[in-house]
């Protein structure tokens, strides 16, 4: 991958790898908004661009920066984070057995479990945590993909990505990781093994809530590789031009966004600990947390933005909660610069594994004293 030079990886996103416009000199890309490119007099397209659904000026700059970030041989953008995830999935045949976590992002869960099956793959959900399970499930020559998600939604499972990725290989699968909480920040699968990431762009690589993207980055360019690509161009799922420049542009400060957001969790996490109100926090950073020592290991720089609590006296207590609170805002998603509060089995339905009892806290950059004296007034006002 081609990197200008730049050596670490937050110089590359603050610079955007340093791109100069040469015809304006600009630092700042221009906004390529053109659905349609000319061809030849001689019926040729030299400039390599024909139609906007299979490829775009606007990506090249952000795949180019992911995939550096990332470590991987190639990046594409997607129109979210759904698009990227369920083209992994399209781009294998019907009948082909899938692993996937039981504990990971709800709607990808659901789309598997009902589509994606209805569609012919074979899904197989496993704790992933648990190795032996996650063995015993991968079929030799049969199963051709293992999905990861670590930290996994929305209880942080931390899954052993360079572990999984040993078991799937041996069996001839592929792996690919869900890096969304994680990020490139804290860390980049493809050096545990993994094949390819997939990033719900939306969230941390933005960064400001104000688009929808996704993204997958490739260990290889492969045949796989570019079958994917091919299915991005056919079904559409491509990025459009305003968003593919507006998460170049969050990308920038995704270095100093995720550590703060790492930081502010940390304090959270601990003081939380501490509250009466809270049953239970679990979050990656504590040393209590099944998966800390993986997480220490896997992860640097920070265990992540994300943690969740649970509430003493259940579900209501939950929900009054995150009624009572002012500064955190009351809506789902995550890796926004604001913090977000979510009752995370309401969003989910009954057959969820998340426990009624469960808040999701997405937290943001602000400052912690604020985010934790908000916190601590919601949940003492919610049992009064
Ligand atoms: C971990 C994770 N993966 C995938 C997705 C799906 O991404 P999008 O909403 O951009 O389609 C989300 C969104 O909530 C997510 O949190």
């Amino acid at each position: 991958m081609k990197t200008n030079g730049y050596q670490k990886p937050a110089t590359i996103a603050a610079q955007s790898l340093g791109w100069i416009d040469e015809a304006t000199r600009a630092v700042s890309p221009p906004l390529h908004a053109s659905s349609t490119y000319i061809r030849d007099p001689d019926n040729q397209y030299r400039s390599g661009r024909d139609y906007i659904r299979a490829d775009n000026p606007a990506f090249d700059q952000p795949e180019a920066v992911l995939a550096a970030l990332e470590g991987g041989a190639g990046a594409m953008l997607y129109a979210s984070g759904m698009a990227a995830a369920t083209s992994v999935f399209f781009s294998l045949k019907p009948g082909d057995h899938v692993v996937a976590p039981k504990v990971m992002y709800w709607g990808l869960r659901n789309w598997l479990m009902t589509y994606a099956t209805e569609w012919g793959l074979q899904v197989e959900l496993v704790e992933m945590s648990d190795l032996a399970a996650t063995k015993e499930a991968v079929r030799k020559g049969k199963t051709k993909l293992v999905w990861v998600e670590s930290p996994a939604n929305p209880m942080w499972g931390i899954t052993d990505l360079a572990a999984v990725a040993e078991i799937a290989h041996a069996a001839g699968a592929r792996v690919a990781a869900d890096s969304t909480v994680a990020t490139p920040v804290l860390t980049r699968p493809i050096e545990h093994g993994a094949d390819l990431v997939m990033h719900s762009a939306t969230k941390y690589l933005n960064g400001h809530s104000d688009i929808i993207a996704g993204a997958l980055v490739t260990r290889e360019d492969d045949e796989f590789w570019r079958r994917l690509k091919m299915l991005r161009a056919q079904m559409g799922a491509t990025l459009g031009s305003f968003e593919s420049w507006l998460l170049l542009r969050g990308m920038r400060t995704l270095y100093p966004r995720v550590t703060t957001a790492c930081a502010n969790a940390m304090v959270l996490a601990e003081r939380l600990s501490a509250n009466p109100h809270v049953a239970e926090v679990l979050y990656p950073g504590l040393e209590t947390f099944a998966g800390h020592d993986i997480a220490a290991r896997q992860m640097s720089g920070g265990f992540g933005g994300m943690l969740s609590i649970r509430v003493k006296g259940g579900e209501p207590a939950a929900i009054a909660t995150a009624a009572n609170v002012e500064i955190w805002k009351r809506a789902t998603s995550l890796g926004g610069t604001e913090s977000l509060i979510e009752h995370r089995a309401s969003v989910e339905g009954p057959d969820s594994p998340c426990p009624p009892d469960l808040l999701r806290l997405s937290a943001g950059i602000e400052d912690a004293d604020d985010l934790i004296a908000d916190l601590e007034q919601a949940l003492a006002s919610a049992r009064q």
